[in-house]
């Protein structure tokens, strides 16, 4: 949420941080700025909307300055207008800030400023930051040398420790053109060690075409870079020693090698993905006979030890991959398990339960709810009896993101990054990773035959070439289908047990990306009270998988929908007669076991939401008002 960069070096910063500013776009796309120190001030240039109004406001203005830093925002204080785009500067302008995240006192430092005189021009809580540094800067004038190298980032330091929220900052001065001051408050931020010139970024993709040599920087940590190198304080002054690690980085994840989306590149990675988890985490050779266990995730034994519960936070889609997550530690290893926003759970967690193991699940690992959420357990357990200390485990795809640095272990899905906006790829494989630890856990606790164990494990090995078949046959027919449906104003869709998150996954996708009212909900529940919604104006979307109990009761709730004149459009395989007969369109997946089918399913979902969103000309991979990233409670 909110992407920032900053340059310093030897080269002309002004295409670096635009280029930066491009691979952030995910984050934020309401404006954009950067700003530059050159022959003695600071140049600021911003615009409204998109990256490119920037670019073109900036075409043809040679600008030869070595130092900067840049922003892409997503408005959480101030309209998107230019008046409130960052950077932000002080009241003599020579001071220049960049911020990602929310200053919560922003109104009493305003208020306070302002007393003293301070001049504002938008509504942001940004601006009060490069006040505060400027009055800071005025104050040591008279204790420091002017140009003392210490001052600049003394003043920072001040500043942040007045700040009260979440917050990733890029400070420049004019009178400091050799300085670039970063700090990082519960906001991501990692600086890229070139060879004579240092960059900061809010991700490393910004950062990963100059250098993979990076530093995330952590909570309370402030960095002053210069042309000669980085030197990292804690928020008391006290210089750090920080070892910068090497990132194992594949390019091609962030190009769209002829995809006409990010997104649709990503829903065809997906067979690739489950591979990768499945060959990372199964072992090929496990037999029942052969005492090796099926899945090895290299977790501790203590995490699992007198295991009595287990609860999960997250946010969004990666809520739904929670909640598939909960049928199968419950189904398959008999653990209870709840499934909660993390947004809720931070402010009224349950009461403290013995032995329990908590997972943040979260594809940019930098989600502020999902952080907050372990930070808090882990804090309310800390000083407990041994059978109540924390026990914490992250599923991301991103093990570098500051999910990695809170909790002890990890599950890498494999995924890598994903660009487009709307989750995909990152989904499938949180799945594929709650699919590894539940088999485990039922290994571990013996709570399935082998026989079951093996034939799961079968199952999920041929998952790869199921997706591939939905995507290589089915794909041209779905976007027919979708097409059919580009005026259509509401949806609902429907499944049972494992696939009810998945209905409320098919639902989220279509209306984040096509702007379609759309909902999902248990089937039984839509003679609740939903059903009231249907007419021959709302289609319908069933998920019916055969070979369980839900089956014949999908069904038969679809059959209810069509009575009252709803359009039925089943995901179910093909060839089951009953279904084709019921449905009036089929979204067709391979026929497999229903505890492994939501891998399948929400195949056909992802496509129709995409090629609904790409014929109605939507921007599918940044859609209005979302952000990638979401820094921010
Ligand atoms: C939807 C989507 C969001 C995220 C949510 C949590 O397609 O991507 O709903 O799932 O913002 O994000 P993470 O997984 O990064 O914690």
């Amino acid at each position: 949420m909110c992407g920032i960069v900053g340059y310093i070096g030897t080269q002309a910063a002004s295409e670096i941080l635009l280029a930066g500013l491009e691979k952030l776009e995910y984050r934020g796309y309401d404006s954009a700025g950067i700003a530059t120190v050159w022959e003695g001030d600071v140049h600021c240039v911003r615009a409204k909307g998109k990256l490119q109004n920037l670019r073109e406001k900036l075409a043809g203005n040679e600008n030869p300055a070595q130092i900067g830093i840049g922003h892409t925002r997503w408005a959480t204080h101030g309209k998107p207008e230019e008046y409130n785009a960052h950077p932000h500067m002080d009241t003599a302008m020579r001071v220049a800030v960049v911020q990602n995240g929310i200053i919560e006192n922003y109104r009493e430092l305003r208020e306070e400023l302002k007393s003293r005189g301070h001049k504002f021009r938008s509504d942001t809580d940004t601006e009060v930051i490069p006040h505060l540094i400027a009055e800071f800067l005025a104050q040591s004038a008279t204790a420091t040398p002017a140009h003392s190298p210490s001052r600049l980032v003394e003043a920072v330091r001040q500043a942040v420790n007045k700040l009260e929220g979440a917050f990733a900052i890029a400070v420049i001065g004019a009178d400091y053109p050799d300085e670039l001051i970063v700090a990082r408050q519960q906001a991501p931020l990692a600086i890229g060690f070139g060879s004579g010139e240092f960059f900061c970024a809010s991700d490393t993709p910004a950062i990963v075409p100059y250098t993979r040599t990076v530093l995330t920087l952590e909570n309370g940590e402030l960095a002053r870079l210069t042309p000669l190198g980085v030197e990292v304080y804690n928020f008391a002054g006290d210089r750090l020693r920080k070892t910068p690690r090497t990132l194992n980085w594949n390019p091609i994840l962030v190009e769209k090698q002829g995809f006409r989306h990010f997104m649709l590149k990503e829903i065809y990675e997906q067979p690739g993905v489950v591979r990768t988890c499945l060959e990372a985490y199964l072992n090929s050779d496990w037999h029942s006979s052969n005492g090796k266990p099926p899945v090895n995730l290299s977790l501790p034994a203590e995490l699992y030890t007198d295991l009595e519960q287990i609860q999960i936070v997250a946010c969004g889609t990666s809520w739904h991959a929670s909640l598939v997550g909960k049928y199968l530690l419950e189904q398959l290893a008999g653990i209870p398990t709840t499934v909660q926003y993390a947004s809720e759970f931070r402010y009224a967690p349950p009461p403290l339960m013995p032995n329990t193991l908590t997972i943040g699940v979260t594809q940019s690992g930098e989600t502020a709810d999902t952080l907050a959420a372990l930070a808090m357990e882990k804090e309310r357990r800390m000083n407990q009896p041994p059978q109540f200390k924390p026990r914490l485990l992250g599923i991301t795809n991103r093990p570098e993101s500051s999910l990695g640095l809170l909790v002890s272990h990890l599950i890498d899905t494999h995924a890598g990054i994903e660009i487009g906006v709307a989750a995909t790829k990152t989904f499938i494989a949180q799945l594929v990773a709650f699919y590894c630890l539940a088999i485990d856990l039922a290994y571990r606790r013996q709570t399935l035959s082998a026989d079951s164990l093996e034939k799961i494990l079968e199952g999920l090995r041929l998952l790869p070439a199921e997706i591939e078949m939905i995507l290589e046959v089915q794909e041209r027919y779905i976007e027919e289908l979708a097409h059919g449906f580009v005026d259509t104003q509401d949806f609902i869709f429907i499944g049972r047990g494992i696939n009810y998150p998945i209905a409320l996954e098919g639902a989220l996708k279509l209306k984040e990306i096509s702007y379609i009212h759309a909902e999902g909900y248990p089937a039984g529940e839509m003679k609740h009270g939903p059903i009231a919604l249907l007419d021959a104006k709302v289609p319908v979307v069933a998920i019916a998988m055969p070979g369980g109990v839900n089956y014949e009761k999908v069904l038969s709730n679809a059959q209810e929908a069509k009575a009252r004149d709803s359009q039925l459009i089943g995901v179910t395989p093909k060839d089951e007669g009953e279904a084709a007969e019921i449905f009036d369109r089929l979204l067709p997946v391979a026929m497999v076991d229903e505890i492994l089918s939501p891998i399948v399913t929400v195949i056909p979902l992802q496509l129709l939401a995409y090629h609904i969103a790409a014929r109605r000309g939507l921007d599918v991979d940044q859609p209005r008002n979302l952000a990638k990233s979401v820094t921010v409670e």
